[in-house]
C-alpha cells in the first residue's frame, strides 16, 4: 500500500500495482492484463461522447443510442467493457443503463486526466520499443510527425491543445505551496517574477493572485502567450502579469540584466538537455538582481539501473515515448554542476509539490545568485 497525492488535493491510500501483481497468479496476472488493456480507451471514448452525463439518470440502451447519435454496433462494445469494468450498471428487471458512481465522473480531474493523457500517450505508447531503443520519443514523431516535442506539435496542432492543455493545467494543485520558498526570500517588497515555460498562464495568475506584491512575466511559446493573454485579462491582472512570447530553440537567449528577483521553473526542466539547461541558467543567472533566486522541480536521485519504486507511475514512458527527444531525468548532483558554473553559489532544497511527491523525490532546488 502507498500513500499517493491525488489531484483534488487528498490523500489516498491505494494498493500499489506491484503489490497486486505479487499476490497473483500467473493466469490471474494475464487476466488482468488483458482485461484492463481496454478500460482507458473506452472510459476516454464514453467522455468524448457525453455517456457519463446522459446515464446519471437511467436509459435504455435504444434510448442511449439515440441520444448519442452513435451505432448500435459500436455502443455495444463499448458497454460490454464499461460494465465490465463496473462503471456503468444495468437493472436486470428493467433492463436499463446507469452510473454506477456518478460522483467519479464529478470528480474534476477525471474527464482532465483522461482526456489529456489519452492524446498524450495512446497512439505514442505503441512505439514504446522503438522509443527504448534509440532514446528518442519516437511515439512522437510517428503519431504527429516531425516536432522536437510533444509541445512545440501541441502549439502546431488544436486537436493536442485541447486536450492537453487543461491536463497541465490540473496538475498544479498545489503551485502556490511549491513556489512559496522563492517568497519568503528577504529579497524585496515587491517582486518582479519570471514564470519559465508557463503554458496557458494558469500558474501566473495565481501566483499575482496569492502574492500581492509579484508582477509575474510569464514565458512561452508565442501559441500559448496567446492564449495566456486571454486568461490574463479575464482575470483582470494585465496590470501584473504579462507574457514573454519566445521559443528558447532560438539562438542568443537574452532576458535581460538584473530585472527579476524570482524565476520558477515549473514541470520543465526534465524535457531539455543538459546543454540547453546550461544556456538557461547563464542567462537566468544574468536577469536576476543579487540575491535572487531561480527554484526548479522534477529533480531526482534515481540513478539508472537502480529500482525502488514499486509503483509502475506511468510518467517515465510518457516522458520516453511522448514528451520530448531530448528529455531525460535529471540528477541533483548534474544540474547544481551547471549551476555553479552558471554563476550560482548558494542552493537550497524545499519541500516539493505534494502531487509530484507520488513519482518523483519530492526535493524542489532552490539556487540563489
Ligand atoms: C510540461 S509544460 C509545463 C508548463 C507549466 N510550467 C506548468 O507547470 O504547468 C512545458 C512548457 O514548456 C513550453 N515549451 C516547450 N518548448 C518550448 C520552447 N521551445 N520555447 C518556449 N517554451 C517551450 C511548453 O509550451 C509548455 O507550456
Amino acid at each position: 500500500m502507498q500513500a499517493i497525492w491525488n489531484q483534488t488535493n487528498e490523500v489516498e491510500v491505494s494498493k500499489s500495482l506491484s503489490s497486486v501483481f505479487a499476490e497473483s497468479s500467473v493466469s490471474e496476472k494475464w487476466t488482468l492484463l488483458k482485461q484492463t488493456s481496454a478500460v482507458l480507451p473506452s472510459v476516454v471514448a464514453g467522455e468524448k461522447l457525453g455517456l457519463f452525463s446522459v446515464l446519471r439518470s437511467p436509459l435504455s440502451f435504444s434510448q442511449l443510442v439515440m441520444k448519442l447519435n452513435v451505432s448500435e454496433k459500436g455502443l455495444d462494445a463499448l458497454l460490454q467493457i464499461l460494465v465490465g469494468s463496473n462503471f456503468i450498471r444495468q437493472d436486470p428487471s428493467s433492463m436499463e443503463l446507469q452510473l454506477v458512481d456518478g460522483s467519479f465522473f464529478d470528480l474534476p480531474r477525471v474527464a482532465t486526466w483522461d482526456l489529456g493523457w489519452s492524446v498524450a500517450t495512446q497512439r505514442q505508447f505503441y512505439y514504446m520499443a522503438e522509443s527504448v531503443a534509440a532514446g528518442r520519443a519516437i511515439g512522437l514523431t510517428s503519431t504527429f510527425g516531425e516536432f522536437d516535442s510533444l509541445y512545440t506539435a501541441r502549439a502546431a496542432m488544436p486537436e493536442i491543445a485541447k486536450y492537453w492543455d487543461p491536463w497541465m493545467q490540473r496538475i498544479n494543485t498545489d503551485f502556490e505551496v511549491t513556489v512559496a520558498p522563492l517568497f519568503k526570500l528577504d529579497i524585496a517588497a515587491s517582486y518582479e517574477v519570471l514564470d519559465w515555460c508557463g503554458n496557458t498562464g494558469g500558474n501566473a495568475i495565481r501566483i499575482a493572485t496569492a502574492y500581492a506584491n509579484a508582477h509575474v512575466t510569464m514565458l512561452d511559446l508565442p501559441e500559448q502567450c496567446a492564449k495566456a493573454d486571454v486568461a490574463i485579462s479575464k482575470a483582470g491582472l494585465q496590470d501584473r502579469v504579462q507574457t514573454l512570447p519566445y521559443n528558447l530553440l532560438s539562438p542568443g537567449l537574452d532576458l535581460g540584466h538584473e530585472v527579476y528577483h524570482a524565476v520558477y521553473m515549473i514541470h520543465t526542466i526534465r524535457e531539455w538537455s543538459y546543454d540547453h539547461l546550461a544556456r538557461f541558467f547563464k542567462a537566468i543567472y544574468s536577469a536576476l538582481k543579487p540575491n535572487g533566486a531561480v527554484l526548479m522541480d522534477m529533480l531526482t536521485g534515481h540513478q539508472y539501473g537502480v529500482y525502488t519504486d514499486s509503483s509502475a507511475d506511468a510518467a517515465p514512458a510518457y516522458f520516453l515515448t511522448s514528451a520530448a527527444h531530448e528529455q531525460t531525468e535529471k540528477f541533483h548532483g548534474d544540474v547544481i554542476d551547471i549551476l555553479t558554473k552558471a554563476g550560482f553559489r548558494h542552493f537550497r532544497f524545499t519541500e516539493g509539490s505534494k502531487f509530484l511527491r507520488s513519482y518523483q523525490d519530492g526535493a524542489n532546488l532552490l539556487a540563489i545568485k
